[in-house]
């Protein structure tokens, strides 16, 4: 702790003794000492002035926080290390020259003795005072979405991306993917840490898998801000399609999503959040990474009653699966990450009269645009407009497109909005690449309900898990 002493040197009047100050003095002119010094101040003058800068805000950019979080801090830290090393050399020499000890013993009869200690204590009081502030700011930092989202930009792009327009563009990163509780920081940081070696040895897989492994049990995170009690009654939604050859009258789909919650008449949970309600557990093995093939299902009800299912009707471990409790992200896997399905992209561009409908064939073509493979971003951003032209004076010939190029244009940007929104080459994400399975729109790949509402899965009794469409909707 005696690494601040040297920075009194000025205070201390000569008198031609060696006193106890001026031999750890001394020791700070060795070379070694002085470049301690001379660095430890430099940096910590840094690092304070980086700290007002954030503290004020004057100072935004992100890879700022990083030099002024880690790297000014970390040269202040290694500065002060150099001091201490110094007296030990110093103090070793002396100790060979036999000088006397009670010259190198603090003597609180001397002024100038009690004056350095106060000065000492006063400065580790200061410097206990910005290290804490440091590492305060460096935490929520690291917690903020702009480190979680832009730092490994490429790699994170899609996922910030798809974030910025969700429900939850408001809701940190961290309140779905660490939540809280020092453990799971812990754990978050150190993966953190893989992943950035990941980034920097390019050794990440593209597309980043999902499922998450270890992506905490929900009951951590996304219940902190909704809960199954607070579910009921019924949503409407609408679905809007058309067809290539219809693309001005729609067929207008509306059902009413039983979300379910508790049923005052009979005082138990019903619906679609039955699965998460009042102590409901509902365990599943699945048989693939991707949780798309289920074997066994087991059901453990309030009572304490339990119910299994499997495609062949008989009980026991099951197929050597991996064993999960059902919870809100086996349903809602894209809260957040929400990419686009491209045909309703394709649809509300015709309902919203962004492409225009009137223009035949625009609905196929828009398919073949947004589906062409481009090499990037940037090569999407230069041939999406002058595809869809080209593809129209394929069908209408130029005339028709130098007539209507105006439309077409406009149409072209919408395509182009809608890409970008969705399609990141570099990190192979496209259309599909992240499939929900609230719902079962990509059933035909073994995503969503009827991976387990197929009424197949049975009990040893042959009770089925229904697939019937009024068990979760019905028209409104
Ligand atoms: C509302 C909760 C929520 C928020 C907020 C959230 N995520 Fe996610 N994230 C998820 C879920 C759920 C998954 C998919 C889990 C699964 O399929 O196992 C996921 C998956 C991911 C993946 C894996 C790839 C993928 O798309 O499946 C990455 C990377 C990711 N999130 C990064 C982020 C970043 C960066 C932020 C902040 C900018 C963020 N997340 C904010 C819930 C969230
Ligand atoms: C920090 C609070 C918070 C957390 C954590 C959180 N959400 Fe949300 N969630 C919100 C808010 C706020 C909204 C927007 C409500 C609105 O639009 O009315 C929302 C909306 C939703 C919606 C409705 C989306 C829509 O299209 O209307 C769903 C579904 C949802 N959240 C699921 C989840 C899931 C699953 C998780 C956990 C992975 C989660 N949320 C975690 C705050 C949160
Ligand atoms: C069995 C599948 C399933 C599970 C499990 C599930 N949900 Fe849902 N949830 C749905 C469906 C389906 C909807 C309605 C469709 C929609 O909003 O897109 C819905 C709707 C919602 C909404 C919007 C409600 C509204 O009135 O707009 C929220 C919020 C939500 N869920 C949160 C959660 C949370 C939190 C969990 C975990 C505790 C959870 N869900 C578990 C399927 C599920
Ligand atoms: C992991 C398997 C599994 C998945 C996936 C699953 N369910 Fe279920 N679901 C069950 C089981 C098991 C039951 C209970 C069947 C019974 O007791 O008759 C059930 C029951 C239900 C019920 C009736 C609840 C009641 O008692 O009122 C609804 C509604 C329902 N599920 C909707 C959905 C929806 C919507 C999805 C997809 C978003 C879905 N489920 C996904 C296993 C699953
Ligand atoms: C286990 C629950 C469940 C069952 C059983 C079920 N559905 Fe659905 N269905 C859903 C959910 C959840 C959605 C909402 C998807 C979304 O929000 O995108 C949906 C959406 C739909 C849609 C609109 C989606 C679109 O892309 O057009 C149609 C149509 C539909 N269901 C038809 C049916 C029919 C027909 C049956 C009977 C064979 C059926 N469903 C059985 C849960 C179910």
């Amino acid at each position: 702790m005696s690494e601040k002493q040297p920075d009194l040197q000025g205070d201390i009047p000569e008198n031609g003794k060696k006193t106890w100050l001026e031999q750890i003095g001394l020791s700070a002119k060795t070379p070694i000492g002085l470049f301690g010094i001379g660095f430890t101040t430099v940096c910590f003058t840094l690092t304070v002035l980086g700290l007002l800068g954030h503290i004020t805000g004057l100072i935004e950019n992100p890879y700022a926080a990083i030099v002024t979080f880690v790297v000014f801090p970390a040269g202040a830290i290694l500065g002060l290390l150099f001091i201490p090393a110094s007296i030990y050399f110093r103090r070793k020499k002396w100790f060979r020259e036999n000088i006397n000890k009670g010259n190198i013993l603090i003597d609180f009869g001397k002024k100038t003795h009690r004056k350095a200690v106060v000065l000492f204590l006063v400065l580790s009081v200061v410097n206990i005072a910005v290290f804490s502030l440091v590492i305060y700011e460096a935490y929520h930092f690291t917690e903020s979405d702009f480190f979680c989202g832009a730092i490994c930009h490429t790699v994170m792009d899609p996922e910030y991306t798809a974030y910025q327009r969700s429900p939850h563009a408001k809701v940190g990163c961290v309140s779905c993917h660490i939540g809280s509780g020092a453990e799971w920081y812990v754990k978050a940081k150190l993966s953190g840490l893989r992943q950035v070696k990941a980034v920097i040895d390019g050794s990440y897989s593209t597309p980043i898998p999902a499922p998450v492994e270890h992506l905490r049990p929900a009951q951590d995170t996304c219940e902190e801000c909704h809960w199954p009690e607070k579910f009921h009654g019924k949503k409407i939604k609408q679905f809007v399609r058309y067809s290539n050859d219809d693309q001005l009258n729609p067929e207008i789909q509306d059902i009413s999503l039983h979300i379910g919650g508790r049923n005052p008449l009979t005082d138990s949970f019903e619906g679609i959040h039955w699965h998460v309600s009042n102590n409901v557990k509902v365990e599943y093995e699945s048989l693939d990474e991707k949780r798309t093939s289920i074997g066994r299902i087991k059901v453990t009800k309030p009572s304490g009653v339990t119910e299994e299912y499997s495609l062949d009707g008989a009980t026991g471990e099951g197929a050597g699966g991996k064993w999960r409790t059902m919870d809100c992200i086996d349903c809602h896997n894209r809260p957040t990450h929400v990419y686009d399905e491209l045909e309703e992209r394709v649809d509300f561009g015709l309902q919203s009269k962004k492409l225009n409908p009137e223009i035949e064939g625009i609905r196929e073509d828009s398919f073949k645009v947004l589906q062409k493979e481009y090499a990037s971003r940037e090569e999407a951003k230069e041939q999406i407009v002058a595809t869809l032209l080209a593809l129209q004076a394929e069908r209408h010939g130029a005339d028709f497109v130098a007539k209507n190029e105006q439309t077409l244009i406009s149409s072209g940007a919408y395509l182009l909005d809608t890409y970008m929104d969705n399609v990141w080459p570099v990190m192979k994400v496209t259309w599909g690449t992240y499939k929900g399975h609230n719902g079962h729109q990509y059933e035909s790949e073994g995503y969503g309900c009827f991976r387990c509402h197929d009424d197949e899965h049975q009990t040893a009794f042959g009770k089925t898990i229904s697939q019937s469409c009024d068990l979760c909707h019905d028209e409104p």
